[in-house]
């Protein structure tokens, strides 16, 4: 029995999580879902936005999959707020094109590895007489800790090479730290390349030969902007799952949020939520049912004909669900 933190959330979370647990249930694994609340409704019955019992629990479970919340304005984020007690240092976001989802790239595979708990998301921001300063706090041990993860992951994964990413030219002691862990780690994994490049032309570099990239690693606010250009490579937030790693626990949830507008519809796409689920099985090592589960989505993708709106398709949430579920089932 496998233990699961299932927290839908708001709004088109909850229909995507449906959707997802209805694909997971047709695996062969016995998974012991256990549902927490987070988020604006969570907040409106019990004034928090994330209570403690929703943090226990994540805790004592295998791992998390998070829907999406509606953000209470001047209240704490239930995802930051789990990021940080759980210490999900690693935000792995895959950039993968799919067959049949129109996309400017269909021939894209590659990772970005995002450190989570630093850098200018440190949350040292305060006003001064002229403004406002925003501290940008960068740790040996945290970027050590990046690149051990990001070497680790390109090994297991089988991945060639590792690119950091950083603008150590201009933010000279910052990034300088930043670098010099990279390639310090880097010594320990001699069977995989290593390179660097300056954050502005790699972002370039996304647009003009994004082939060239394996496993990329870079710090916060660097990995938030490239992972959100690397989803626009490949066909937009639908589609887009991610992964937050702690040395102990693993959070899994899509890139997108609540979509109010959405909500309520069923005709959000599940694809994100249900390749969050995917990662969440190669977290747990189910590898053999994480591959079964990701190749019926991307042959219901391919077809292309019980699709939702956002792919071209007039098929409910649900019924995406269903159909990647017969697809599954047919898979032995
Ligand atoms: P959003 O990601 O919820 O939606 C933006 C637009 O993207 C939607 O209007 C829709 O057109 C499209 N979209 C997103 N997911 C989709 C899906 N699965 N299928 C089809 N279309 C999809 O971002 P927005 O509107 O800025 O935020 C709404 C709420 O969600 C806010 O309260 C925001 O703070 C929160 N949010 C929560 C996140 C989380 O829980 N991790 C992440 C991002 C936003
Ligand atoms: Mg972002």
């Amino acid at each position: 029995m496998i233990k699961i933190t299932i927290i839908p959330g708001d709004g088109i979370g909850k229909e995507v999580m449906n959707a997802a647990t209805y694909v997971l249930d047709s695996l062969e694994l016995n998974l012991d879902y256990i549902f927490a609340s987070a988020g604006y409704e969570c907040f409106e019955k019990t004034g928090s936005t994330i209570p403690d019992e929703t943090i226990n629990l994540t805790k004592k479970t295998s791992a998390t999959l998070f829907g999406a919340v509606t953000t209470v304005p001047g209240h704490k984020s239930a995802i930051l707020s789990l990021r940080k007690e759980l210490d999900l240092y690693a935000n792995i976001r895959p950039v993968k094109s799919y067959p049949g989802v129109n996309s400017l790239f269909q021939d894209l595979d590659f990772v970005i590895i995002r450190e989570n708990s630093e850098g200018l998301y440190s949350g040292l921001e305060e006003y001064t007489d002229e403004g406002a300063v925003a501290k940008r706090v960068i740790t040996r041990r945290a970027s050590e800790r990046i690149s051990k993860f990001a070497f680790d992951y390109a090994q297991k994964t089988g991945r060639k090479k590792v690119t950091a990413v950083h603008k150590a030219n201009v933010l000279k002691k910052t990034d300088g730290v930043f670098k010099d862990s990279f390639y310090k780690v880097g010594e320990e994994y001699p069977d995989l390349e290593k390179e660097d490049f300056y954050v502005d032309a790699t972002a370039m570099y996304f647009l003009t030969k994004p082939h060239i990239f394996d496993v990329l690693v870079t710090t916060n606010l660097f990995g938030d902007i490239l992972s959100d250009e690397g989803a626009g490579l490949v066909g937009g937030l639908g589609l887009i799952p991610s992964a937050n790693i702690g040395d102990k626990q693993g959070l899994f949830e899509p890139v997108h949020g609540s979509a109010p507008r959405h909500a309520g519809k069923g005709t959000a796409n599940p694809a994100a939520m249900m390749l969050s689920a995917v990662l969440m099985l190669d977290y747990l090592e189910e590898h053999d049912e994480a591959r079964r589960m990701e190749k019926a989505l991307i042959d219901v993708l391919d077809e292309g004909k019980v699709v939702t709106g956002d792919l071209g398709g007039t098929a409910s949430t649900m019924e995406m669900a269903a159909e990647v579920r017969k697809k599954l089932e047919s898979l032995s």
